[in-house]
């Protein structure tokens, strides 16, 4: 997969993109991660991408020239067409299904608002999908893409150590994961359950989609109406 990220701020990346998972997954060739500063595609000398909204209003707002055309650049970086992401407040809220939706696109194009957020033009003008981590404000699209990033790339084949290690978290299967336990097997008087010591794999199994069950009725039971509907 080749990942695109269009953002006035390309440093923010550098700490989250070279440990761990990520930077292995690149080490790897397993993705490739291509930052784009907005700000290159300034049209004057002082690099202004924004300016004071019309109507009046706090702030400033993020032109449309400089996106576009850093957009239609980074488009031409690659033959992969690529599906092209705003990341806004006023998105679809991102999901587990929504990341394995991206995991399967050979190319994403995030693209990452700062200020007020981006001139109206740029939401109609690029038909982009739009999405939102959560309900609430962030400073900036950076540490949206961040989160996107990082949920999509461990899904990629070969990303992780074991490829089964995805396939019970949270939300893959519209219920929370089991409790997951490790050494010792007393840690200051609580124990592990017996039922994990067993070795008996088919009870094991069982006791866990049982506790998932009961552990997403009791935090998230939404999750459960929403697999109804
Ligand atoms: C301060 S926000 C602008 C918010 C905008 N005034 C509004 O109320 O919709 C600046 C940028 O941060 C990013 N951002 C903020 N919150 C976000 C969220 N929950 N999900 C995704 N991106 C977000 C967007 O790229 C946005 O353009």
């Amino acid at each position: 997969m080749r990942i695109d990220i269009l953002t006035l701020f390309p440093e923010m990346f550098d700490s989250p993109l070279s440990a761990s998972i990520l930077k292995r997954a690149q080490d790897d060739g397993i993705v490739d991660i291509v930052l784009t500063n907005i700000r290159d595609f300034a049209a004057d000398s002082y690099r202004k991408v924004d300016d004071k909204p019309y109507g009046g209003g706090p702030g400033m707002v993020m032109m449309p020239g400089p996106v576009f055309d850093c957009v239609e650049h980074v488009r031409e970086l690659s033959l992969e067409k690529g599906r092209v992401i705003l990341l806004t407040p006023q998105g679809r809220t991102f999901t587990q299904q929504k990341a394995g939706r991206l995991s399967k696109e050979k190319r994403l194009i995030l693209i990452a608002g700062r200020y007020e957020g981006f001139d109206e033009r740029i939401r109609i003008g690029l038909g982009a999908e739009q999405i939102s981590i959560g309900d609430y404000v962030l400073n900036g699209g950076e540490l949206a893409a961040m989160v996107i990033i990082d949920a999509v790339v461990r899904l990629l084949p070969g990303a992780l150590g074991d490829e089964d290690s995805s396939k019970d978290d949270s939300f893959s299967q519209g219920l929370l994961e089991y409790p997951q336990y490790t050494r010792p097997e007393v840690f200051r008087g609580m124990k592990v359950p017996d039922i994990l010591l067993s070795g008996d794999h088919k009870k094991i199994a069982q006791w866990r989609q049982q506790q998932a069950l009961e552990r997403t009725q009791k935090i998230r039971p939404d999750l459960l109406k929403d697999n109804k509907e």
